[in-house]
């Protein structure tokens, strides 16, 4: 019997020895030291034993349950140990190697331009205002001075959605808007999004994008309007360049006028960027005609106010010399990665 026990301790530590895992482990305790195992069936024979042997036998079979019992500790705690060497290793974070950049996108050169637009009105003092892109007739027509049948209308071929209501061909009826909300003093601008049925080419789009602008309080005058503008340009394209405001007209300004830039590339002597012209137009402009000021409530003797209204593709085209309207909608990132 003696000679069995001292063979289970070492058959234990056998097992012990090859198991890989905590489920062989307790495998092993129940397969020696569990209710039905080989201890317990050793300890079961004891009854056959002289009473000089019995305390013998029982103690060395203590002593074995006791050893297996360690080593089956000694064993798992080897196993955990294993286990976490190897996360820590497979875990492993080098600290040291460089980064992986990711590449991520940038703004568009419309927007990146209108930013600046912006910064450079909002440092002028002005706010940025907002209206719908689907418009009724009368903040987009009427309440300019463009009666039903006013032939103007026909320069600007508008997308109708029913008799009433259209997409908004000019960002000039926020200036109704805002100042049907707003008393004077105004100063503000208002870029978006504006339609007319055009067919597409190299200057022409069905969408594009104007900024409008604003200024109503009591005795504006033209020289505050073509301060501004001026200012305006000079901070967009440099110090050096020249103005000139030339006679127009727009039902809803009175004077109106066109003012153009001199073109950078020639400098007035004509080229093909500004199509002989040595001037590029960049935007329409006047003084808030009377009967505006008048349709939104407010005393024309009392207040008036200069508007203008900017070609927002126009002035980006001239800025990085892109000679296709085309290229900003179509989102090839090629053209669009060079800004
Ligand atoms: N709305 C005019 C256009 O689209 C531009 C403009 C705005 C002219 C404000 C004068 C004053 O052509």
């Amino acid at each position: 019997m003696k000679n069995a026990i001292e063979n289970i301790r070492s058959l234990a530590h056998k097992a012990l020895e090859q198991a890989a895992s905590p489920k062989e482990i307790d495998e092993i305790r129940i397969r020696f030291l569990g209710k039905k195992g080989e201890i317990t069936a050793i300890l079961k024979q004891m009854g056959s034993l002289s009473a000089e042997e019995r305390p013998k036998i029982g103690q060395l079979a203590n002593e074995v349950r006791a050893h297996i019992e360690k080593e089956i500790e000694g064993r798992i705690a080897t196993l955990k140990k294993a286990e976490l060497d190897r996360r820590l290793l497979a875990e492993k974070i080098d600290v040291t190697l460089p980064g992986s950049m990711q590449p991520i996108g940038h703004q568009h050169p419309l927007s990146q331009v209108l930013g600046e637009v912006q910064d450079i009105f909002l440092g002028m003092g002005f706010s940025v205002a907002e209206g719908p892109e689907v418009e009724t007739d009368y903040y987009n027509f009427e309440a300019l001075n463009l009666p039903k049948n006013h032939p103007a209308r026909d320069t600007q071929d508008t997308f109708y959605i029913s008799e009433n209501i259209l997409l908004r061909t000019q960002t000039s009826p926020v200036q109704i808007r805002v100042m049907e909300k707003q008393q004077p003093p105004i100063r503000v601008i208002a870029p978006g999004r504006v339609y007319r049925s055009d067919a597409v080419d190299a200057t022409h789009s069905p969408v594009f994008h104007q900024i409008e602008g604003l200024v109503v309080d009591k005795g504006v005058t033209m020289a505050d309007l073509k301060g501004t503008l001026e200012t305006f340009v000079k901070q967009l394209y440099g110090s050096e360049s020249v103005v000139r405001f030339r006679p127009h007209h727009f039902p809803f300004t009175e004077p109106s006028a066109e003012m153009d830039i001199m073109c950078f590339e020639c400098h007035g002597k004509g080229c093909s960027l500004c199509k002989k012209e040595g001037w590029i137009e960049i935007l329409g402009c006047g003084m808030v005609h009377p009967k505006v000021l008048q349709n939104v409530g407010l005393d024309p003797e009392v207040y008036s106010g200069f508007a203008f209204g900017i070609g927002l593709e126009r002035i980006v085209m001239r800025r990085y010399n892109i000679k296709d309207l085309r290229l900003f909608y179509e989102n090839d990132i090629r053209f669009l990665e060079q800004f």
